[in-house]
């Protein structure tokens, strides 16, 4: 069985949307490891995202990121890395199809692409780094 870090970005804590997503985790199954309030830091989000330094879009979004809280979640399940994004839907919420979160929940807020709701994990290798940048005690 598998684990995968979600994160709840600051736009769905600021439009009252964690108790509707956290609702469809549960209800695919998922269980909750660990599940989290709190606000990042620029040293967790430089090691979050460190893979796109350097993109045009990075510093938009690590900004983004500290514009309020985010809820940080471990999440355990069969298969959840990839069933998390398939709950998720596609980055670009205009994109993202009906039945997903951010295809349901997510607007289009212009050129602010980063505002789509939520973060999963995308390998078993990417989950375990995340997890340890996010809980080190897990
Ligand atoms: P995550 O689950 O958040 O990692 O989303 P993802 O895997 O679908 O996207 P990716 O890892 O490629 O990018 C990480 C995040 O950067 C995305 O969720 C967006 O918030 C943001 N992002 C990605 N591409 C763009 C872009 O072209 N423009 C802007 N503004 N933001 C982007
Ligand atoms: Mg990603």
């Amino acid at each position: 069985t598998q684990r995968t870090l979600v994160l709840l970005k600051p736009d769905a804590v600021k439009r009252g949307q964690v108790g509707e997503i956290v609702r469809r985790i549960e209800a695919k199954g998922y269980g909750l490891v660990a599940l989290e309030l709190r606000d990042a830091t620029p040293e967790v989000l430089a090691e979050h995202y460190a893979e796109h330094e350097g993109k045009p879009f990075y510093q938009p979004l690590v900004d983004f990121m500290l514009s309020g809280p985010v809820v940080a979640i471990v999440l355990e399940g069969e298969r959840c890395i990839e069933g998390f994004r398939s709950l998720a839907g596609a980055t670009d919420p205009t994109a993202a199809a009906p039945g997903t979160i951010r295809g349901d929940l997510g607007r289009d807020w212009g050129l602010k692409v980063q505002q789509n709701l939520v973060h999963g994990s995308d390998s078993e290798e990417s989950a375990a780094r995340e997890i340890g940048i996010w809980f080190p005690h897990l």
